[in-house]
């Protein structure tokens, strides 16, 4: 096969078997079928003694190929085989390991006699992140190997762990220094007449006595973390049956709960997921060749929690910011919270000191405007008042080098507006961080109408380099997120007024596996954010709350009451407030079902979502689903609204939306693409 993604060479008497599959060597049948002739002509070939698996480019295999799910290709020459076929071969296999040797790949290492790694290789079975498990052998190999508790906390996780951390598990047999490939052919010399070979699959004393408690003991330490993901515990269950039974029957049990999820919603959305956040990063209609611009010193106005904290996301990423304040005090206190957040991530042990140190030594903090002069890239971070924006971005078109981006972290305001003050509104962008900004990974980039496509080349690039997940989204009201939580907030308070209550309302979307409902989120966020101020004019619920100091979290009452930990409870005053509110109003409460709320609150954004999409402020659903799981904590296991839609069916939507059409008055209106799709038996995401 002159085409295959596999070669080989001789090399003495090892034959080097190499995969070039670009980018990341994933396990497409190409390199599977490539590696199971690579280990005949090995068996065959009495020249050869041992054989060395490498990879080219960036990385070991990563896995196998997530694109080839659900196709017919999936199912010919499967991994279970091929990585039977490599632990069978009856001369030393090495795995000769780079980059990141993940899911597939590493099962691929595993069955393989002998590993050897460089020091920054990484590890890791991310199967779990979709929605699946390692399903060729790797469930019972890895345990086998590396140990229960290790392998319990990586299938779980999917979390990576270091070539040192592989090698004190026993997971990789030497760390190798120098050129991988040489030391590699050198370390087969050196075991090629060894036997008997070491069989991963045949090893037991890892696994021989383990103490059964360890399971459960492990299911209730995690109960939070796993709670509505599917893949967790049939990982457990898997791990678990390594130890209780024979290598055959335990492989079994992992394809069997391998089949089951394949076959289930969750690993579906996942793998979407998968996709749609890599996917995100790419922007219709810009061409390929523009370049981005340079990013080396940057900006940022306001040092609150906003602006300490995308401070934060530039010193980790090594890049230098200035940040300015009006106030000393003010400007203190900011840099004092970034030092004590980066103190606290060391403690827990994320940064060494030097590294706290070194990020320190990047910020400079002054009061003085003009330091921002030099900056590639200034992003404002004061509070949400138009007027004040538009004075600042006056100051900043003075004041900063030409060239240079100037960005807002609105979170609702028109870009537009902002950009229309200044002399460059090509170089005016939306950089919208969510809170806390050193810790979510969602970037919505706002694209303005006159914003140039090397800034938004750049906003993308460089949402990478501080490890943000970037959406691009247009201007309209809230972009895309905070859009979508307009109606659900809307309806949601509207049914307290109809009868339910903040619990029960918030515990659908808790069910639902929402991180919080949004009457704990109003809480948490301050139910006086945007609230006129003004005690003795109540024209809404919150309005009323406001007015007796019922801000939420942090002023111990808002939607419920909360104890000296924070911990909630429902509130006998905030249930007379709203019955009060719907006598004045004339409402007659009943009882409302849960159905009701998922319809009035879910429905309504997926149909806010349709409205973004037709209006094109979002390029793809995906975009959005991205938005919401990264920003707000919708469950990736549905997959973010749209997905979610898809899955419920979007006539099923329209239906539930009809059916309270009267009920949510000219505060609703039918989106079109919604309705269109819905008819035409047609998806958002699919
Ligand atoms: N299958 C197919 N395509 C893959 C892939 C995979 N396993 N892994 C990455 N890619 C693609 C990406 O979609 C992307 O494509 P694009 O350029 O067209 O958008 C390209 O490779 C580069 O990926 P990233 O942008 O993610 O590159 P990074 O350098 O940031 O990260 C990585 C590299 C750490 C390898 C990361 O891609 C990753 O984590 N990949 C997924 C690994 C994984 O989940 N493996 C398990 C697969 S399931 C399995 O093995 C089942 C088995 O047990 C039977």
């Amino acid at each position: 096969m002159t085409d295959s993604p596999i070669s080989t060479q001789l090399h003495h008497d090892i034959l080097v078997v190499t995969s070039n599959n670009p980018p990341v060597n994933a396990l497409g049948l190409a390199v599977r079928q490539g590696l199971v002739a690579a280990i005949a002509e090995a068996e065959a070939n009495d020249a050869v003694k041992a054989v060395v698996i490498t990879c080219v480019g960036q990385t070991f295999f990563a896995g196998a190929d997530v694109s080839e799910f659900g196709t017919p290709k999936a199912f010919e020459q499967m991994l279970p085989t091929v990585v039977d076929i490599i632990e069978g071969c009856s001369k030393p296999v090495v795995s000769a390991i780079h980059g990141t040797a993940l899911g597939g790949g590493l099962e691929v290492a595993l069955a393989s006699h002998y590993r050897v790694a460089v020091p920054t290789a990484k590890f890791g079975v991310p199967e779990v992140k979709l929605g699946i498990l390692p399903g060729a052998g790797g469930t019972q190999r890895l345990p086998r190997v590396a140990g229960v508790p290790l392998a319990l906390e990586m299938a779980t996780t999917g979390k990576m762990i270091s070539a040192k951390e592989a090698s004190a598990a026993g997971l990789i047999d030497r760390i190798i220094e120098g050129d991988l490939l040489q030391h590699a052919v050198a370390f087969a010399e050196e075991v090629k007449d060894i036997r008997p070979l070491p069989i991963s699959s045949a090893k037991q004393d890892k696994v021989s006595s383990v103490d059964p408690s360890v399971f459960d003991d492990f299911r209730k330490a995690n109960a939070r973390k796993f709670k509505g993901f599917d893949a967790p515990e049939a990982n457990i269950q898997c791990i678990e049956a390594a130890t209780k039974l024979p290598y055959a029957e335990g492989v079994n049990v992992e394809r069997t709960k391998f089949m089951e999820l394949m076959s289930g919603i969750q690993a579906k959305a996942q793998q979407y997921f998968f996709f749609a956040e890599r996917k995100a990063s790419k922007i219709d209609g810009i061409a390929d060749d523009v370049k981005p611009r340079a990013i080396n010193k940057v900006g940022v106005l306001g040092a609150g929690t906003m602006g300490g904290g995308i401070a934060m996301n530039f010193l980790s990423a090594g890049i230098p910011v200035t940040i300015v304040e009006m106030a000393q005090e003010a400007l203190d206190r900011g840099t004092g919270v970034i030092r004590k957040n980066y103190e606290a991530s060391a403690a827990k042990g994320r940064f060494t000191t030097e590294q706290v140190e070194g990020a320190m030594g990047l910020l400079s903090p002054t009061l003085d405007f003009g330091a921002l002069a030099d900056c590639d890239l200034v992003i404002e971070a004061v509070y949400e008042n138009m007027d004040v924006k538009k004075e600042i971005f006056t100051k900043l078109d003075a004041t900063v080098k030409q060239g240079a981006i100037l960005a807002s972290n609105t979170s609702y305001l028109n870009i537009d507006e902002i950009a229309a003050v200044t002399s460059r509104p090509q170089d005016v962008v939306g950089l919208h961080f969510f809170s806390p900004a050193n810790v979510m990974k969602l970037l919505e980039v706002v694209r303005g109408a006159k914003t140039a496509d090397d800034v938004l080349v750049t906003a993308m690039q460089l949402a990478k380099r501080i490890k943000k997940v970037a959406v691009v989204a247009g201007v309209c009201y809230g972009f895309i997120g905070n859009r979508m939580l307009i109606p659900r907030h809307r309806e949601a308070e509207k049914l307290l007024l109809e009868g339910a209550t903040p619990a029960q309302i918030d515990k659908v979307h808790v069910d639902f596996g929402m991180p919080m409902g949004p009457f704990q989120m109003g809480d948490l966020a301050g139910v006086d954010i945007g609230w006129h101020r003004d005690p003795t004019r109540i024209e809404t619920l919150r309005d009323a709350l406001c007015a007796i100091d019922r801000w939420g979290q942090k002023k111990g009452a808002g939607f419920y009451d909360y104890d000296d930990k924070r911990r909630p409870t429902p509130s006998p005053v905030v249930q007379q407030i709203i019955e009060d509110f719907s006598a004045k109003k004339g409402i007659e409460r009943r009882e409302i079902s849960d159905e009701e709320i998922v319809q009035r609150t879910l429905y309504t954004m997926v149909n806010e979502g349709a409205k973004i999409l037709e209006e094109g402020m979002a390029q793809r659903a995906s975009d959005i689903d991205v938005v919401w799981i990264y920003g707000y904590g919708w469950p990736v296991y549905r997959g973010g609204p749209m997905f979610w839609a898809d899955t419920e069916g979007l006539q099923k939507i329209v239906d539930g939306l009809k059916a309270q059409e009267a009920r949510m008055g000219s505060d609703f209106s039918f989106s079109q693409l919604l309705l269109d799709k819905a008819a035409k038996g047609e998806k958002f995401t699919r």
